[in-house]
């Protein structure tokens, strides 16, 4: 929503796990001095914590009791963005394939996703924010300036996947990474509240097979024609 007096740009990006989302994001935030917001990084924490608990991610009831004591603190800036959960720095330990599967079952869980909306929906009133997720365009921001939802072929998304692992010397399997990214594909498309799809109103932009300076320069393209008609 652009509001005459302030002028503040809400973007969202949404699309499946690995398209590049959080990535492009980052970047494009920065270049554009916005306030860089990845919504998955909050399921990801409460997923940590439920596992810490010893629960199965799937328990809807241990989820809820967890939020009663949850404390998840963003620390949002241009370009990059730092979690907290219960005051310890988590923004590489929610990074684990076990952490990712884990976010993915919470996320279904409806108090989950009410409590993490609005958190959400505060940290990007009133400031120029890119927030990246599932149900921004749909439902967390849905007067959003700018909607895109970025996709690509589940092979393609699941070798980036596969090499930042590598990268991050982080033991890994191809058809693993594979394997857990089509379970979360269809986890997250087909829950019942605010599942991952495109706005009627989102620009929908296929990566399949770009080299990631490709979809950014897409990407920045895009957003900065798209800006002209905003602004
Ligand atoms: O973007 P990510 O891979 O870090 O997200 C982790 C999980 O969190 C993902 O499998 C689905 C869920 N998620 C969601 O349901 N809604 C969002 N807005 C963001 C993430």
């Amino acid at each position: 929503m652009v509001n005459a007096m302030s002028k503040t740009v809400q973007i969202a990006i949404d699309g499946p796990a690995g398209a590049g989302k959080s990535t492009i994001s980052k970047l494009l935030a920065k270049e554009l001095g916005y306030v860089y917001i990845d919504t998955g990084a909050m399921y990801r924490a409460v997923g940590l914590k439920v596992l810490r608990c010893g629960y199965s991610s799937k328990d809807a009831e241990a989820a809820e009791q967890v939020l009663k004591t949850l404390d998840i603190d963003i620390r949002p800036s241009a370009g990059a963005q730092k979690v907290f959960l219960d005051g310890e720095d988590v923004s590489e330990l929610i990074r684990t394939p076990e952490v990712s599967i884990a976010a993915s079952d919470v996320s279904a869980i409806p108090a989950v996703r009410l409590a993490m909306v609005e958190l959400q929906r505060n940290l990007a009133a009133s400031r120029n924010v890119i927030m990246d997720g599932r149900d921004i365009g749909t439902y967390v921001l849905p007067n959003a300036d700018i909607k895109i939802f970025l996709t690509a072929s589940p092979e393609d998304r699941a070798l980036r996947r596969y090499r930042e692992l590598i990268e991050k010397n982080v033991k890994a399997d191809y058809d693993e990474v594979l394997n857990d990214m089509l379970y979360r594909d269809k986890n997250d498309s087909t829950r019942a509240m605010a599942p991952l799809c495109a706005a009627p109103d989102a620009d929908i932009i296929d990566t399949t097979g770009n080299a990631l300076e490709k979809s950014v320069e897409i990407l920045r393209e895009h957003i900065e024609t798209r800006l002209k008609n905003v602004l």
